[in-house]
């Protein structure tokens, strides 16, 4: 056997990643560039918990670790961050990195207010970088497979639109009363927001009304807190979605989304594990996902795939690899898109009303009133 020999000056050089806030999505994140995403190399974590971040460093061989972001920013020899700190920090966040000239990928919400969103999105535009946001969904085999039908035309004219999120849970939620108020939209249905402006590709979100209590965790109603909320969403092409959350699936995390239209129905997701079933004399069983990681494994490492790949071709002014044939990376208008909706939804809860969502209404042609 003799070595085949490779010319280093042919591989191309590793897109250098730091990573903004390492806690349970970061730490994954941060996984997977180090050991699934090729091409990418996880060059720097920044999180003011030092500790942890330091034992995540070392577990994947990544040297630089700092409490602070600016470090990061700063440091010539990384190309892009993925911010997974806590939301309320995603907006400024995005708009220093893109200052910085750093491509970014960035964990849903992109920003918990359209003001903040759109100064963020603003510098990303005039710094000319990368922008992803963290719409995972899109990536998993079976939605990119409901999409690539939906594209095809199998449901034909979308009338009625679905999409669920029941996060597991064992009937309580920990640290219930330290969850940032209106979470269940700013972070949780703005995924199914999301698929379902994806799935209803071209037509925009016009109004929706929003209805939401807990009923988990009712002892802390008082103080606002949701676990469970239905959003009925009308489009400008007239088709009607309806969105749900709840935060304690005592089977599983469930994610689903269809797509039912004028020549059939179109379905993504599925409550099991696998294909696998079990048949007893009890009946029939089969395992469920238990962890987002677990049901999207898959997914989560082929967003950041995409991202390092399009980082890469910005970076080295090659054109990007093979397409899906689909629309598929989620980017700054897809993250505004969805954030509008999930603020709209708020403002229903508010008011116990439909509302009309912000700066779409009016180009739409439709009426705000439900119905119409
Ligand atoms: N796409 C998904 O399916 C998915 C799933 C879970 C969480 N998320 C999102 O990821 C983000 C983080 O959620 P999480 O569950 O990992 O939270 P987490 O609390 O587990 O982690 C947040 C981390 O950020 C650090 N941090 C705090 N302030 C920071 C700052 N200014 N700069 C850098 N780091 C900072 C914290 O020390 C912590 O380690 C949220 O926006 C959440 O919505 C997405």
């Amino acid at each position: 056997m003799a070595y085949i020999t490779q010319d280093p000056a042919e591989v191309p050089a590793p897109v250098r990643i730091g990573l903004i806030g390492s806690g349970w999505m970061g730490a994954f994140h941060a996984e997977s560039i180090a050991r699934r995403v090729p091409g990418a190399v996880l060059a720097a974590i920044a999180d003011p918990n030092v500790e942890s971040a330091g034992a995540l460093a070392r577990s994947l061989g990544t040297a630089k670790v700092t409490p602070n972001a600016e470090d990061i920013l700063a440091d010539p020899g990384i190309d892009a961050v993925i911010i997974a700190s806590p939301a309320r920090f995603h907006s400024s966040l995005i708009a220093q990195a893109a200052a910085a000239g750093k491509h970014v990928f960035c964990e849903k919400p992109a920003g918990q207010g359209l003001d903040e969103l759109d100064a963020a999105l603003a510098a990303v535009d005039a710094a000319g970088v990368h922008f992803q946001v963290g719409f995972n969904r899109r990536y998993a085999d079976d939605f990119q497979a409901a999409k690539k039908d939906l594209a095809a035309g199998v449901a034909g004219t979308p009338q009625l639109l679905r999409s669920l999120t029941r996060d597991p849970g064992n009937g309580s939620i920990p640290n219930a009363a330290r969850v940032p108020a209106w979470t269940i939209f700013l972070e949780t249905l703005i995924h199914d927001f999301d698929t379902l402006n994806w799935f209803n590709e071209g037509a925009e979100p016009v109004e929706v009304y929003a209805v939401a209590d807990a009923l988990v965790e009712p002892g802390l109603r008082d103080q606002g807190f949701l676990d469970t909320a239905v959003v009925t969403i009308r489009y400008s092409n007239r088709a009607v979605a309806v969105a749900e959350a709840n935060f304690s699936a005592l089977y599983g995390y469930d994610i689903r989304g269809e797509v039912f239209g004028s020549k059939g129905m179109v379905q993504a997701g599925r409550a099991t594990e696998t294909a696998a079933r079990r048949y007893t004399a009890e009946g029939m069983s089969a395992s469920t996902p238990r962890l987002n990681v677990e049901l999207f494994r898959q997914a989560y490492t082929e967003e950041l795939a995409d991202f390092a790949a399009a980082v890469r071709s910005e970076r080295d002014g090659v054109p990007p690899s093979s397409s899906s044939g689909i629309t598929l990376t989620p980017g700054a208008a897809d993250a505004r898109r969805a954030l509008a909706m999930a603020l709209a939804c708020i403002e229903s809860v508010k008011q116990g009303a439909p509302v009309a969502v912000a700066g779409l209404a009016a180009a739409s042609g439709l009426s705000n009133k439900a119905g119409v």
